[in-house]
């Protein structure tokens, strides 16, 4: 059954919806899949964020590294009317992401990759990207970001997600942590002070969301 494409908002009032976000039933069947099947999308806050960076930047082409359901895809997709191209590793994910981009009606704007993302760029290596949107494994970040930034344009933006990982990365007292979580906020806070020495970007991270780093290209 086709689902009827009205922008809803789930706030009533302008006061109490500050973001001034709005989602079509079928985005607010996906944030409820999420939730219901701890699919972890972008948080409110920060895809309000991500998506006025992209009206201000207005990018032609964007590379997502972790589609998950399509969520965030198909909002960035429709902000400037971008192409994205997305990479997903989970075969499940996969499938649910090409019906649901399928179901927007955006298969023509968005490109399904599935492949890990540390062995996907000769897929993509002839293309160039305006905006590359950072939101897979997090002890990777540091990979994807040096793989994939060859590729973005002049001037171009790298925005990542969950750079804050829910507070833990400004954490002191770790010691009730796993070892695996241990590593992986190791990983992420190499990751910061990567981005904040990198000599071709200019990075600020926010506390939005669960942090968001905006790297800008300098020439
Ligand atoms: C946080 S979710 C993405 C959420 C999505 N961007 C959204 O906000 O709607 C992370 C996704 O990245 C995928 N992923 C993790 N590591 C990956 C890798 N190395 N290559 C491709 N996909 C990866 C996971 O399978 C998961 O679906």
């Amino acid at each position: 059954m086709a689902v009827e494409q009205k922008n809803v908002t789930v706030m009533e009032t302008v006061e109490n919806n500050p973001l001034h976000l709005e989602w079509t039933p079928l985005e607010q069947n996906l944030r409820i899949y999420a939730k219901e099947h701890h699919v972890p999308i972008i948080v409110d806050e920060g895809l309000a964020f991500l998506e006025q960076i992209i009206r201000i930047s207005r990018p032609k082409k964007i590379l997502e590294i972790g589609t998950a359901i399509g969520y965030s895809a198909i909002r960035m997709q429709k902000v400037c009317n971008s192409e994205v191209v997305t990479i997903e590793r989970n075969h499940t994910m996969v499938e649910q992401a090409i019906q649901n981009v399928s179901s927007a009606n955006v298969s023509s704007k968005i490109t399904i990759i599935e492949q890990d993302a540390l062995e996907a760029f000769e897929q993509v290596k002839d293309y160039t990207f305006d905006l590359i949107f950072i939101d897979a494994a997090k002890a990777q970040y540091t990979k994807f970001f040096e793989m994939y930034t060859p590729l973005l344009s002049s001037h171009g933006i790298v925005v990542t997600d969950n750079m804050s990982f829910h507070g833990l990365v400004h954490e002191e007292d770790l010691k009730d942590q796993s070892r695996s979580v241990r590593g992986l906020i190791r990983k992420l806070s190499n990751y910061h002070k990567f981005l904040l020495n990198h000599a071709s970007y200019d990075t600020s991270i926010f506390e939005i969301g669960d942090g968001i780093a905006v790297s800008v290209k300098k020439e």
